[in-house]
């Protein structure tokens, strides 16, 4: 337990798999750890000290792959890279073998994956933690996590604020899995904004209706971003498409721009990144711009995550 009362052992040895096993009260623990962590150098242990984590992205990754090292480097801990193109993936080696040989060199696992479940069935054959930075089009609960804080810290708190989530949402994992962390607070209206067939899929809305989480859906854009605070644009994930015929019907379906921030007044714009067309150049140098700074986000996010599911105490 931790000096606020918030149980660090909801982290300990935890698998980190989707954003839907972790209760509100543990984001609260995990932002407060991260809120410590962010106040400068003194006030980050080396608690991954004697530490070994492994990293295996099985697709690209930028941000979540750095920004774990990262975070990793920061905390004293030690870093091991599978890099699949150089590795015994290459002559066949199944997922389940390539995990039990991480797991004998290793402490705790991040993992990205195109397969959906593949964090799963690591999980069931590790005995070291699995994080999971990706599994194709299901779930990207450390992103969540970050897009959480992020709003927290830009808008003093989730609850309340009306959201339009932009994009692709059927095929995009961080809108998924964005979502799934909305529910677990009491945000306003939630608009999510797709072309007809990149709605979100059967399962995603019958967890959010499950969870109580009450959207609506919308085609057209501009009328809807003078009624929001935050605003979550996604990427058109053209490698999920089966036909490429179809990703060429959608893509540029929408792009935001300086001018159409005219009325948004204070909402934030959001992007997990990388972006493509939908979000212009222009809009960088407007305050609304939050996809840098929520980018940043993922070191310090990430740094307290590690901590806490490798048994750190809350500092
Ligand atoms: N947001 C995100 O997952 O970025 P990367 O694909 O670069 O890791």
């Amino acid at each position: 337990m931790g000096v606020s009362g918030l149980r660090t052992d909801a982290w300990s040895g935890k698998d980190v798999l989707s954003i839907l096993d972790f209760s509100r009260s543990d984001l609260d623990l995990l932002f407060e750890t991260t809120d410590q962590f962010s106040r400068g150098p003194e006030y980050v242990p080396k608690s991954l000290a004697e530490r070994i984590v492994a990293t295996a992205f099985f697709e690209p990754s930028t941000r979540t792959r750095l920004s774990f090292t990262t975070a990793v480097l920061k905390l004293g801990g030690k870093v091991i890279d599978l890099s699949p193109d150089f590795s015994s993936v290459l002559k066949g080696e199944s997922l389940p073998d390539t995990v039990r040989m991480l797991e004998s060199y290793s402490d705790m696992i991040v993992m990205r994956h195109p397969s959906e479940g593949a964090a799963l069935l690591a999980s069931e054959v590790s005995h070291v933690p699995i994080i999971n930075g990706g599994d194709g089009s299901q779930h990207h609960p450390t992103q969540a996590m970050l897009d959480l804080y992020t709003i927290t810290k830009l808008k003093g708190g989730v609850d309340g604020l009306r959201y339009a989530v932009v994009g692709d949402i059927r095929y995009s994992r961080t809108a998924a899995s964005f979502l799934y962390g909305l529910a677990k607070y009491r945000p306003g209206p939630v608009y999510l904004v797709s072309p007809e067939g990149l709605r979100a899929r059967g399962e995603v809305k019958a967890t959010l209706e499950s969870l109580g989480l009450k959207t609506e859906e919308r085609g057209d854009l501009e009328p809807v971003l003078d009624k929001v605070d935050v605003i979550y644009m996604n990427r058109i994930q053209k490698e999920r498409f089966p036909d490429p015929n179809e990703y060429e019907k959608v893509k540029g379906s929408y792009r935001i721009t300086k001018n159409m921030l005219a009325n948004a007044k204070d909402a934030i714009v959001m992007h997990p990144l990388p972006r493509i067309n939908e979000l212009a150049y222009d809009v960088d140098g407007l305050p609304n711009a939050a996809y840098m700074k929520q980018a940043g986000f993922g070191v310090p996010v990430r740094m307290a995550l590690l901590h806490l599911v490798m048994g750190g105490a809350q500092p």
